[in-house]
């Protein structure tokens, strides 16, 4: 029989037991209906493909934004960072006291290497024949064993990860030019700043920039607060109230 022959589709593994080696056809004319052109009916399905892998992908960045977050500082010590998801098990390995510290070499390098090494070496380390898990109990014990700490790690880490600091750290916070030598300005650090900001960028109160306040409002919430702001935090005389209101309102309108 002609070799071949009989086969079902081209590129299938099938190939005859008997054969030693695998000799690919000269042409594909003997599989009538089961090739195509290149150019353009293959490109065009791939390129179909491709459409609809960008069309999700890009539904995907719109439905579930990046987090923006403000300029890196590479002075600020105090950042947090956290890798991404699939980096989290690592990350969550050097936090324990036995890989970190004096013994981060233990979780940056021997571990993680370790592993790596042992990856590349499994096909001469396990050499057996067989190919149900059941039957190579070892080799499927480690492999669960690393899943499930990978997982467990993966969990811990998010777990264990103050999402709201890591919201306030990178906050992008709007700031404008203002007159610090304004009267008001010192009327505004010495009552206001602790909760509003040294800048009105906000700090455990909100941010008073771009917010369009009326004088009068900042009036009666310096005096009567309001929500969560408590009521008598201004101390002063009633013209230095309305110095204070004017120059946070001008501020806010800016
Ligand atoms: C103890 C912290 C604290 C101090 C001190 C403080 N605030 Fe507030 N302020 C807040 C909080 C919290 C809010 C948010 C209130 C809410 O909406 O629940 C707020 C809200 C405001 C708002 C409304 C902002 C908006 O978005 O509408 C104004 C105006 C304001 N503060 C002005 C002042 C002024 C002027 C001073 C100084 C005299 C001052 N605050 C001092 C905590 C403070």
């Amino acid at each position: 029989m002609h070799r071949g022959k009989g086969m079902k589709f081209v590129g299938d593994s099938r190939v005859p037991v008997k054969s030693r080696k695998f000799i690919p056809p000269k042409d594909y004319s003997e599989y009538p209906g089961k090739t195509e052109a290149f150019l353009p009916n293959f490109l065009l399905k791939e390129w179909m493909v491709g459409a609809v892998f960008l069309v999700g992908f890009m539904i995907l960045t719109i439905a579930d934004p990046a987090p923006l977050e403000k300029e890196a500082d590479p002075t600020s010590s105090g950042y947090i960072p956290l890798p991404d998801w699939y980096f989290l098990f690592l990350y969550q390995l050097l936090k324990y006291p036995a890989a970190s510290g004096q013994y981060k070499v233990i979780g940056t390098v021997l571990i993680p290497g370790l592993a790596a090494v042992a990856l590349l070496a499994a096909p001469w380390l396990d050499r057996g024949l067989e190919r149900r898990p059941i039957k190579r109990p070892i080799a499927t014990l480690i492999m669960l064993l690393t899943f499930v700490s990978m997982i467990y790690l993966t969990w811990e880490s998010t777990v264990s990860h103050n999402w709201e600091q890591a919201e306030q750290q990178g906050k992008i916070v709007q700031t404008v030019d203002f007159d610090k030598s304004d009267p008001g300005y010192k009327l505004f650090s010495q009552n206001c700043s602790s909760c509003h900001g040294e800048n009105l960028e906000g700090a455990v109160g909100p941010s008073l920039i771009g917010k369009n306040l009326d004088p009068a409002m900042v009036k009666k919430m310096a005096t009567q607060g309001g929500g969560q702001m408590p009521a008598g935090v201004f101390k002063g005389s009633d013209k230095d109230l309305d110095a204070l209101a004017k120059f946070v309102s001008d501020v806010s309108k800016k």
